[in-house]
């Protein structure tokens, strides 16, 4: 299958890097030189095409620019493409359907780790094409099919906004222990080794329990823990996958 990315900015980039392996990939762009400039780590050669009167006629689009340049590019599409995947944040399927000719349509929403072929992926759309989907998406990490576009738009919220709010956290505990007086280096190494470590114990168990067996009791975690809680670590958290929920009902 040829997968045509329309797109050349962060997320069509990770996404290339990740599909290359198993899709013979093309490329879709307004700016070639921009395009090969951000696309020069891939392994294979990819042809860029140029957006204007491009033709989408029965393949299968990636459509990954950003969400208020939807219009535009849609003027320059010629044709009816077999399958559409968005990756656009916040534009549901009848806006896609009313301005992209395709027999199918489908909501995806990845995130930056497709480049490492670890990404979370969420689907939702025409089912007659939905194993099709997934099995792009799984083929870079994990993929999940819902049932409805808010769902996907509050998946959105966790994991396509995820790597950012983890960013956060991680920064946050680095800063922590340059505060006491660790050096920063040894504090980033520390940091980025916790969190791969942490990736297995969440796999195989759940939060509250390993939390549980950490926090021993009048402990150094249950210290630390109750500061989180004084500082509404958990409410801002709740509240942070709200706001970026809500803002997906509002492009
Ligand atoms: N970043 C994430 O983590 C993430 C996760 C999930 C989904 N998404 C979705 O992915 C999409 C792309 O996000 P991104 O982070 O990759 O953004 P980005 O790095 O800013 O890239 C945006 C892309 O859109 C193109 N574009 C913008 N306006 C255009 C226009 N009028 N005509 C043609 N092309 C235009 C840009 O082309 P030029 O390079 O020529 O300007 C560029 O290729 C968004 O819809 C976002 O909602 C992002």
């Amino acid at each position: 299958m040829i997968l045509t990315i329309i797109g050349n900015g962060s997320m069509a980039r990770s996404l290339a890097l990740g599909l290359e392996k198993q899709y013979d990939i093309e490329i879709v762009a307004r700016d070639a030189q921009k395009a090969k400039e951000a696309l020069k780590d891939l392994q294979k050669s990819v042809e860029i095409i140029p957006l204007k009167g491009v033709s989408i006629e029965r393949k299968n689009i990636l459509l990954c620019v950003k969400p208020n340049a939807l219009l535009d590019v849609a003027t320059h599409l010629q044709g009816e493409a077999d399958m559409l995947i968005s990756i656009l944040a916040g534009v549901d399927i009848e806006t896609l359907e009313r301005n992209i000719l395709s027999d199918y349509t489908i909501r995806a929403m990845p995130n930056i780790a497709a480049e490492f072929n670890v990404a979370t992926t969420t689907l939702t759309g025409s089912k007659e094409k939905k194993d099709e989907a997934l099995s792009i998406f799984e083929s870079i990490g994990d993929a999940f099919w819902v049932d409805s576009e808010k769902e996907l738009d509050i998946a959105t919220a966790i994991a396509g906004s995820g790597p950012a709010f983890l960013s956060l956290v991680a920064e946050a505990m680095m800063d922590g222990g340059v505060k006491q007086g660790l050096k920063r280096d040894m504090s980033m190494q520390l940091v980025r080794s916790l969190f791969k470590g942490f990736g297995p114990l969440i796999q195989s168990e759940h939060p509250a329990l390993i939390k549980d067996r950490v926090m021993s009791p009048a402990g150094t975690t249950a210290a630390g823990y109750s500061a989180l809680e004084d500082g509404k670590v958990r409410d801002g958290f709740i509240k942070a996958i709200e706001k970026s929920f809500k803002k997906t009902q509002k492009s």
